[in-house]
């Protein structure tokens, strides 16, 4: 790693110094801009035998993975500076949460629960309290109060909505309103705690359009809807840990390049687990090379992880690559679980998914967060076949770790060795003995019915060629700025762009001069990015991607800035020029 020490990381000294930064927050930092232990601890005044005491007490190895997100927040304050003294704003390419929204659902999320607090008054005559009411003729009344809304925002969408839902969910029509204003009402807790039947049916619908493109495979997916897709893999990982699929010491594959967070997650003391990277090729559009699947074939290797489409090169993976990896596990690894995050799967118009494959190793997991401007919501959701690999692999372990697995599991179930692996996930997202409390709120789960209602109701995809097409302006916008080829190709999201600067220097001014900028520290780029043009990107080299890359997001800023972000990115360049001797 290169020592040389950027401007800031004085001015940081200096701050840790006076006591205004922690000197673990210093160190972390230092590893970030790649400085040695030692270069960090002079830097701070440190003595030798107490840089010796930093180094043995501080996870250097640790600090390493933090980067991304860590350095966002220095990057940003770098900008802020910049800007108050000139007076701009900053531009922060940095954040995944869209600035679109969907206003159609919200607004009759609003009508819905209208009729839920009018219809919970029937009968009282107590001011501003109802009762909760029974669900023998909910559905008509929910008719009447349409008609008389007829015309109120959200009132169109919410008769489609709900005429859907009558006409393809496999219930009684006042089950169906019951379950859905309940749902809505929330007086009660969320019962069953992995997810309504309702709400099971309605988006079991809506990931067979998105996920599998209208042919879902053979066999029912099991679905348990969580607080995003975040909190989906704090529950699986944290669920194939206690039923002993993955333990310390065992290997999970990881499909890099991929949204950091999930790098360090499987290192986590929590899991000891070692990740084996199958690294996508930039050469091959991010496809994963032959000998890159070839790695899957290792035994040791328990679990596949992946964002498909991925996060940050916005790639999802081709048709032959993954008949290429799912063969590759059926042959050599057939008890492998993958653990596969679609998020982005709404985005793109081609999308090919291990579920189809494999539909029994798959523990697919998905988030209405981005598609609909949702993420505060927090609604997500994991399928799992049922036919799962996992309830297998339990009935294959030890006798003795069998019952120690029933002993966790008698206080829900008189024969807990039955309890299979979608119902564990809910019942260890809560410790088991809180299991009846678990999964998402009604409304969170009422407002993910009337999303996915949302889409299904729009045969001609209006909603999604919306939000494809104002990417698509960002996207292109970005690249001409950078005077660079647009990548194209129905399997592109272009939520995210990744570029590869190493290759945009030498396209801008040659080889040499690419050789050059290089042989300083890539990070140096970001924070004059950062400094010189108040704009904020993070490094793709956090997200396993290569050394001299950079991750714009383009759903938080409008296209305007997304060419600014680009001729900032062609400006830093020019100015490397310009400090290189020639
Ligand atoms: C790949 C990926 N998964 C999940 C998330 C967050 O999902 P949620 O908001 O559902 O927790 C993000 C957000 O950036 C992401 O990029």
């Amino acid at each position: 790693m290169s020592q040389t020490i950027h401007p800031f990381l004085s001015e940081i000294a200096e701050e840790v110094k006076r006591g205004g930064i922690s000197r673990r927050d210093f160190f972390k930092y230092a590893v970030i801009c790649g400085l040695s232990v030692s270069a960090a601890g002079k830097l701070i005044g440190l003595t030798g035998p107490e840089i010796a005491v930093a180094a043995s007490s501080i996870d250097w190895k640790g600090l390493e993975l933090e980067s991304p997100f860590e350095i966002k927040n220095l990057l940003i304050q770098k900008a802020e500076e910049a800007c108050a003294k000139s007076g701009c704003s900053i531009l922060n390419a940095g954040r995944g949460n869209p600035n679109f929204l969907n206003t159609e659902v919200r607004k009759s999320f609003a009508l819905l629960t209208l009729f839920a607090a009018e219809l919970a008054q029937q009968g009282s005559t107590v001011k501003d309290l109802g009762y909760r009411q029974g669900k023998s003729g909910m559905a008509a009344a929910l008719q009447e109060f349409l008609k008389k809304h007829h015309g109120d925002p959200g009132e169109a969408f919410l008769e489609q909505a709900i005429s859907y839902a009558l006409s393809k969910v496999a219930m009684d029509a006042d089950e169906i309103i019951f379950q859905l204003v309940d749902g809505i009402q929330a007086d009660f807790y969320p019962d069953p705690p992995r997810i309504f039947p309702v709400t099971e049916q309605i988006v079991r619908k809506y990931l067979d359009r998105v996920v599998f493109s209208g042919a879902p495979p053979q066999g029912d997916f099991h679905l348990f809807a969580t607080e995003g897709a975040t909190a989906a893999m704090i529950y699986i990982f944290n669920s194939l840990k206690e039923n002993m699929i993955l333990n310390p010491g065992d290997k999970v594959a990881i499909v890099t390049p991929i949204f950091s967070p999930y790098l360090e997650l499987p290192v986590l003391k929590d899991y000891g687990l070692e990740t084996v990277y199958i690294r996508g090729s930039e050469e091959m559009d991010w496809q994963v090379p032959d000998s890159e699947v070839a790695k899957l074939k290792d035994p040791r290797i328990k679990a596949l992880y992946m964002v498909n489409p991925t996060n940050p090169t916005s790639v999802s993976l081709n048709a032959d690559t993954v008949k290429r990896m799912a063969k590759t596990i059926r042959i050599h690894n057939p008890d492998m679980v993958i653990i596969s995050d679609t998020v982005y799967a709404s985005f793109v118009d081609e999308f090919n998914t291990f579920g189809k494959e494999l539909p029994e190793n798959i523990l697919g997991v998905y988030s209405y967060s981005k598609y609909f401007g949702v993420t505060g919501w927090r609604l997500g959701v994991v399928m799992v076949h049922e036919d799962c690999v996992i309830n297998r692999l339990i009935k294959k372990l030890p006798k003795a770790k069998q019952a120690q697995l029933d002993l966790r599991y008698r206080l829900i179930s008189t024969k807990p060795g039955d309890i299979p692996f979608h119902e564990r996930l809910e019942m260890d997202s809560r410790q088991v003995a809180l299991a009846h409390t678990g999964g998402i709120s009604g409304p969170q789960q009422v407002a993910m019915c009337l999303f996915s209602l949302y889409e299904l109701t729009d045969d001609d995809y209006v909603y999604k060629k919306s939000i494809m097409d104002i990417l698509k302006k960002r996207w292109t916008a970005l690249y001409t700025a950078l005077a660079m080829p647009e990548p194209q190709g129905k399997n592109l999201t272009r939520y995210y762009a990744l570029i590869d600067l190493k290759k945009l220097a030498a396209k801008m001014y040659g080889p040499a001069f690419s050789e050059q900028l290089t042989a300083s520290h890539s990070l140096e780029f970001l924070f004059k990015l950062a400094e010189n043009h108040h704009t904020v990107c993070l490094p793709g080299e956090g997200f396993a991607g290569p050394n001299w890359s950079l991750r714009v997001a383009l759903a938080n800023i409008d296209e305007k800035n997304c060419r600014d972000v680009g001729l900032a990115i062609v400006a830093v360049m020019k100015e490397y020029k310009q400090s290189m001797p020639a």
